[in-house]
């Protein structure tokens, strides 16, 4: 048997808290949350707070950082990216990759999003990648079917040997940033489809060890239902994780 996945509880700052307000949210933040290795804590800082955020961190092994895009390109003249080679330099661990806000706001497509994953396993990094769907495409009974549009190029390139380096986030759109939660139902019915797409391409034993994280307006009062349903592994929490206390208590209610 494949052995518990631990808990993920994530946050991702997007454009929000430059350096100064990084190293004062972790001075609130690791007063309130514990060291503990019964789960993982990662946070995407924006890359310029990357450096204060780690700072803060020096002797908080628990708690990770990821960095929130890269381009797939080691070097050159790329305006405004950054490599995944200058994100490890940095002490990245993470990466978001294909993160709903790349795909409807900067029009990333699927196929860049694995040429991305690809370029973070290679580099020894995990990729956090993030599909979901629109409320259009949930009304038209899409959800699931867009979702897997959405995994088809990664599972192409990411090999069974590999798989489990890989983190999912399943993060339907029409919730991000709305203050509308899916209902642990849904999560509990798309974290399922994503399993089921794993499970074909891997066979149950890999796919199995891949954490599913949920997101989309998870706050502290309903982080613990989201996390208690079968299959959630996790939060990738967007406004949400702005706030210490609040965020602490996102990580209190993982158990
Ligand atoms: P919110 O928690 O603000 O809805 O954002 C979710 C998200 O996009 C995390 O990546």
């Amino acid at each position: 048997m494949t052995a518990p996945r631990k808990p993920i509880l994530a946050g991702n700052w997007k454009m929000n808290h430059g350096p100064s307000q990084a190293a004062r949210f972790f001075a609130d933040f690791l007063n309130l949350a514990e060291p503990g290795d019964d789960r993982t804590i990662a946070f995407f800082p924006p890359a310029i707070s990357f450096a204060a955020a780690r700072e803060a961190l020096q002797g908080r092994p628990d708690v990770r950082l990821g960095v929130q895009n890269v381009y797939w390109e080691e070097s050159g003249a790329f305006t405004g990216e950054l490599s995944v080679g200058m994100a490890k330099d940095a002490g990245a661990e993470l990466v978001l990759v294909g993160h709903s806000e790349r795909r409807h706001v900067f029009g990333e497509t699927s196929e860049e999003t694995a040429r991305k994953v690809r370029a973070v396993l290679d580099a020894g990094l995990v990729p956090v990648l993030c599909v979901g769907e629109t409320i259009d495409e949930r009304r038209a009974e899409r959800a699931e079917a867009v979702v897997a549009e959405q995994l088809a190029p990664v599972l192409e390139i990411v090999r069974a040997d590999e798989v489990g380096e890989l983190v999912i986030a399943y993060e339907p759109v029409w919730a991000i940033g709305t203050g509308v939660t899916a209902t642990p139902d849904d999560a509990r019915t798309m974290h399922a489809a994503v399993r089921e797409r794993l499970r074909a391409a891997y066979g149950a034993e890999a796919a199995d060890a891949v954490p599913i994280l949920y997101g989309g307006s998870v706050k502290p009062d309903n982080a613990a239902e989201l996390m208690s349903q079968p299959g959630v592994d996790g939060v990738l929490v967007g406004g949400a994780s702005l706030d210490a206390a609040g965020f602490a208590r996102i990580v209190k209610a993982a158990g």
